[in-house]
């Protein structure tokens, strides 16, 4: 083989090396995400508003949907979870959302949503973007006697209550966000689009 062949099959080969160290690099950062939340399950209509059956999910239950890439988290809230929400407030960072994302015409109370029963929030957690895991058991063994039920982000520890407001002291700095949506019914819930809300 002549040289010029060496040095071509060489420059190949170093080629091939970086895109594999890009590709593993990449891989590597989205792990945080991709490991609570199916990627096959990707975007089938990007940036188009999904509607969400809610007529089977049972109280305490959490269903996801996807939007514009994202997991949207809907949970029924019992009627005792509801009850424990405001009693959280002296432990939430920002209580009534004034530095958190939510539409206009979602009240920025405890309930954060427009049935009170229904909590509709983008999964993604607002410190470094892992997808929190839905932790309703009460007084769970890992996260302490005073616990009401919400969300665990397994990346640096931020606590959210049911409503995703995130607890004091933790990582992340404000609030689940929660997405423009509308009721159709009783059982349909459109996410993407505001329906007439203002
Ligand atoms: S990404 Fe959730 S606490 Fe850091």
């Amino acid at each position: 083989m002549s040289n010029d062949g060496v040095n071509k099959g060489r420059r190949r080969l170093l080629v091939g090396a970086s895109t594999v160290v890009g590709a593993a690099g990449t891989v590597g950062a989205a792990v945080p995400f991709v490991a609570s939340w199916n990627p096959s399950a990707k975007a089938k209509a990007a940036g188009a508003p999904v509607k969400a059956d809610i007529s089977k999910l049972e109280p305490g239950a959490q269903m996801i949907v996807e939007w514009r890439g994202k997991p949207v988290w809907i949970v029924r809230r019992t009627a005792e979870a509801l009850a424990n929400l405001a009693t959280l407030d002296v432990a939430m960072a920002d209580p009534e959302s004034a530095k958190s994302k939510q539409p206009a015409y979602v009240p920025a109370t405890s309930v954060r949503s427009l049935r009170d029963e229904y909590m509709v929030m983008i999964g993604i957690c607002t410190h470094l973007g892992c997808s929190p895991t839905y932790r309703p058991e009460i007084a769970a063994a890992d996260l302490g006697a005073d616990w009401k039920g919400g969300f665990y982000c397994p990346c640096h520890g931020s606590t959210f209550d049911l409503s995703g407001r995130v607890y004091k002291s933790k990582p992340a700095p404000t609030n689940l966000e929660i997405p423009p949506h509308f009721y159709v019914d009783d059982n349909v819930i459109v996410i993407g689009e505001d329906g007439g809300n203002v």
